[in-house]
């Protein structure tokens, strides 16, 4: 079977590596992928938002299954583009998408099914945001209703931060198009959680959960980025809270979806916060989330193409998915100055001295120039251990760390404390 994977950062890095494991697969191919993929699959020169271009090589290179890691072109209808050309893609088609794309669709979708999320108003008026605003109060949460890479979300603290998040979404446009209309929600309190599932219609097949650290800083400081690390299980979150958010949140999704003819069939993520009320819906994504992807997929016993392939094929209900009990850590490391600019072309030591350590660095945004790997994106790496409990594979996955270098090179040193303060392992 030949597949191609399409996209370039940790995800597809670590989708890649899955699915090279396959007895299934004959030849992988990566679009446009990294420096890391180029050592287990054939790297193909594009974009991942060339929509017609990937449709044009898959169909020469006879691809067999396209997996789309990234949001933006399941947004544009690649999958329904694959299949109109005959061709075979895991995700969602653009309609299902929205669930992704649009936080008013999908606010509005959680409110018609009862599904548990933050209360919330969308604007299109700034007046009539503003005055929405001043009569809730802080704390209150400012979203940009379209895509924003992870970075359209002011959680505000202060009337004044509320109100300089909504001038700058809506007044001076920092988001462009996705910040003309904004989502004002609730502030909710708890611990997060992210739950991805695979879907095909209305079977739902849960993934292990995982807890993503978005802020730039320890303790949960500073602006919000992409994803700076991740751990699998969640010890401190009970089996019950997880089987409520599949039972009361994933399955009416789901359902919903199909209900209102848009049926989903991918990875749906539920990027949720464990309220004293129980699990509610901050977010949906359309796809593997990023980087929960580097610490969910170690942990899958079960081959990702027969699960995959069960997917697209509406077969998922009688698929068994196998999980391993090993824990997964990943720490990112970052170039200077992300989440705002930073300087690409960065020389990075220490990669193979800290592949004796672990066979699982994803790289997220690298390159080959010369002989060397140098710094291509704002996430860099994505170093991940797995072992018998999060204290071994954090351990595991700081001693890699510590081996690699890169000028200005940025980590959070306490990705996975929340799990150690809260059980001894
Ligand atoms: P999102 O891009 O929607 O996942 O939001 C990014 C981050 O903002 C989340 O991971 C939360 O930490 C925070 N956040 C979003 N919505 C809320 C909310 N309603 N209450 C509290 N925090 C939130
Ligand atoms: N880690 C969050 C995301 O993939 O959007």
């Amino acid at each position: 079977m030949k597949v191609l994977i399409i996209g370039q950062g940790g995800r597809e890095h670590a989708l890649v590596w899955k699915l090279k494991q396959s007895p299934r697969v004959t030849r992988l191919y990566c679009a446009p992928g990294n420096a890391g993929i180029a050592e287990l699959a054939t790297l193909v020169p594009i974009a991942e938002n060339r929509v017609d271009e990937l449709v044009r090589f898959a169909k020469e290179a006879g691809i067999d299954l396209a997996v789309v890691g990234p949001e933006q072109p399941l947004l544009d209808g690649i999958v329904d583009a694959f299949e109109t050309a005959g061709l075979k893609a895991f995700g969602p088609g653009a309609d299902a998408a929205l669930i992704e794309g649009s936080k008013g669709f999908a606010k509005d979708l959680m409110k018609k099914y009862g599904i548990p999320t933050a209360a919330y108003e969308s604007f299109d008026d700034y007046a009539a945001a503003l005055d929405y605003v001043r009569r809730k109060g802080a704390p209150i949460v400012i979203k940009a209703d379209g895509l924003a890479a992870g970075k359209g979300v002011t959680v505000a603290r202060t009337l004044e931060d509320a109100e300089a998040a909504l001038n700058a979404a809506m007044n001076q446009k920092i988001y462009g198009a996705a910040g003309s209309r904004v989502v004002i929600e609730e502030c909710l309190a708890g611990e997060e959680m992210s739950l991805m599932a695979f879907v095909d219609g209305e079977t739902v097949k849960p993934m292990v959960p995982a807890q993503d650290h978005k802020p730039v800083y320890d303790h949960d400081e500073g602006p919000n980025t992409g994803g700076m690390g991740t751990y699998s299980p969640v010890p401190h979150i009970p089996q019950t809270i997880v089987d409520r958010a599949i039972e009361e949140i994933l399955k009416p999704t789901a359902r919903a979806m199909v209900l209102e003819g848009r049926p989903f069939r991918g990875v749906l993520y539920a990027g949720l916060m464990i309220t004293s009320d129980g699990p509610k819906v901050i977010e949906f994504n359309a796809r593997f989330g990023d980087p929960e992807t580097q610490v969910v997929l170690p942990r899958l016993e079960t081959d990702l193409v027969e699960i995959i392939s069960a997917v697209t094929e509406g077969r998922l209900a009688e698929t068994e998915i196998k999980w391993k009990p090993d824990a997964a850590v990943c720490v990112v490391l970052t170039a200077p100055g992300y989440p705002g600019s930073y300087p690409k072309g960065l020389p990075i030591e220490g990669l193979a001295k800290a592949a004796e350590k672990t066979g699982l660095i994803f790289h997220a945004g690298t390159a080959a120039k010369d002989d060397q790997t140098v710094t291509a994106g704002g996430r860099v790496l994505g170093v991940t251990c797995t072992g018998q409990t999060i204290t071994d594979a954090r351990r595991c996955a700081y001693d890699a760390v510590d081996r690699i270098h890169f000028e200005g090179m940025h980590y959070r040193t306490d990705i996975a404390a929340k799990a150690l303060k809260n059980v001894t392992d």
